[in-house]
């Protein structure tokens, strides 16, 4: 048997509380209640009420929230996509690991890994939980941006809910298919040509991370290397020339070889930031039967996701995850839509303010003097100085 210590730095009060809710917690007749809509409680239902104040918060699509500013960058590098937000959380576990190719011994459908409703719905551990139904209204080119959720440790880099984009790309399996897929890797080519990047790659196709056997391997490959090829060109978007960050040097990219249920080839993506190399994304070539059942025959398509917090943590130097969902307006007015900024840490107390009051001698010192004076010595943490009376 494996023990688990848990560190946490609470009072004594906080172990109190978690007494009481032991006692006086929701009764399990209760419906949980999601968006509005009211589900069924059964045996498997795990879901906390922490967990449900955060549904429908959607950071994401806050246009002066990093996360919102980084998903609109994303969004517009990948130009002519068609960028979708909005999709409520609740999937069946079908959708969510199923249909994907998950079998059925996957610690993630474990109830101590996800968030279950109840025995038939639970909250996407992933985006790519609506890559079929995306598939099947004849998307070919598109993105999907949306709120996640995991049973997580409780440290800075983890939080039970965070946010993935995930990313497609269609095309036909036939000769219309592979001049398209061709002409775009040529002009995909030109542009990483001549840019400041080194990409250390891995084969697009090996025995170790192979092709699908329904697959024309020539084709396989060339969608493939268009996969690493337009991701190469988001992490220049994301990373490159980024002032203060590899400035002047080359954007490091590395490619590496994964394995995912419903990819293959499957690969994740490192870039090298600040003398560390980052996971940034997972991504592949999607496994046909995906396609299968979304219903589009004579198809190939290549897929991605990556986590948002990530990648704004490190762009945005945004020490701890908890921050995004900050009400602090000492973290939100921070940041402003289409710009990435360093943020300034604060205090993590929230602001007390305190008037201090002076009797001024009745010469020899000017107003001005006095304001100087405070300038010197508190700095930016006066609000305002203000004359209340004179003699
Ligand atoms: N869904 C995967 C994850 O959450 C990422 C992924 C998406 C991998 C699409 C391959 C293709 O880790």
């Amino acid at each position: 048997m494996s023990t688990t210590v848990c560190r946490t730095r609470l009072s004594r009060q906080f172990f109190r509380a978690l007494q009481l809710r032991r006692c006086y917690s929701t009764p399990t007749h209760a419906p949980v209640t999601l968006l509005g809509k009211e589900y069924p409680r059964d045996a498997t239902t795990n879901i906390t009420s922490a967990i449900i104040d955060k549904v429908g918060r959607n950071l994401y699509m806050n246009p002066s929230h990093p996360l919102g500013i980084l998903q609109s960058l994303i969004s517009s590098h990948f130009r002519d996509f068609n960028s979708m937000t909005g999709v409520p959380p609740v999937v069946t576990p079908a959708q969510n690991f199923d249909d994907l190719g998950f079998p059925a011994d996957h610690p993630g459908r474990s109830v101590t890994d996800s968030y279950y409703i109840n025995r038939d719905l639970m909250l996407r551990t992933h985006t790519s939980a609506h890559e079929v139904e995306v598939f099947a209204r004849g998307e070919r080119k598109w993105l999907l941006s949306a709120d996640v959720y995991r049973r997580d440790e409780i440290d800075a880099s983890h939080y039970p809910v965070f946010h993935q984009m995930e990313g497609a790309r269609v095309f036909s399996s036939d000769a219309n298919g592979k001049a398209e897929v061709q002409e775009d890797n040529e002009r995909l080519s030109q542009h990483l040509a001549r840019s400041n990047i080194i990409i250390e790659d891995v084969p697009h196709i090996s025995p170790t991370n192979p092709p699908q056997d329904v697959h024309d391997p020539v084709l396989a490959e060339l969608v493939a290397h268009n996969l690493k090829l337009s991701l190469n060109s988001l992490m220049l978007t994301l990373f490159g020339n980024r002032a203060g960050v590899n400035e002047g040097e080359p954007l490091r990219v590395r490619w590496i070889e994964a394995y995912f249920p419903f990819t293959t080839p499957s690969f994740e993506v490192e870039v090298f930031f600040r003398g560390k190399w980052l996971e940034i994304l997972g991504c592949g070539v999607v496994q046909q039967q995906t396609l299968d059942r979304a219903g589009v025959p004579g198809s190939i398509s290549w897929a991605f996701g990556l986590g948002l917090e990530r990648i704004a943590m490190i762009l945005f130097s945004i020490p701890d995850i908890r921050l995004f969902w900050s009400q602090d307006p000492r973290f939100l007015s921070q940041f402003l839509a289409g710009q990435i900024t360093t943020f300034k840490p604060y205090s993590k107390y929230p602001a007390c303010y305190k008037d201090v009051s002076f009797w001024l001698p009745d010469t020899g010192l000017h107003d001005n003097d006095f304001c100087d004076l405070v300038r010197d010595t508190a700095g930016d943490l006066v609000q305002d100085v203000v004359l209340v009376g004179r003699k």
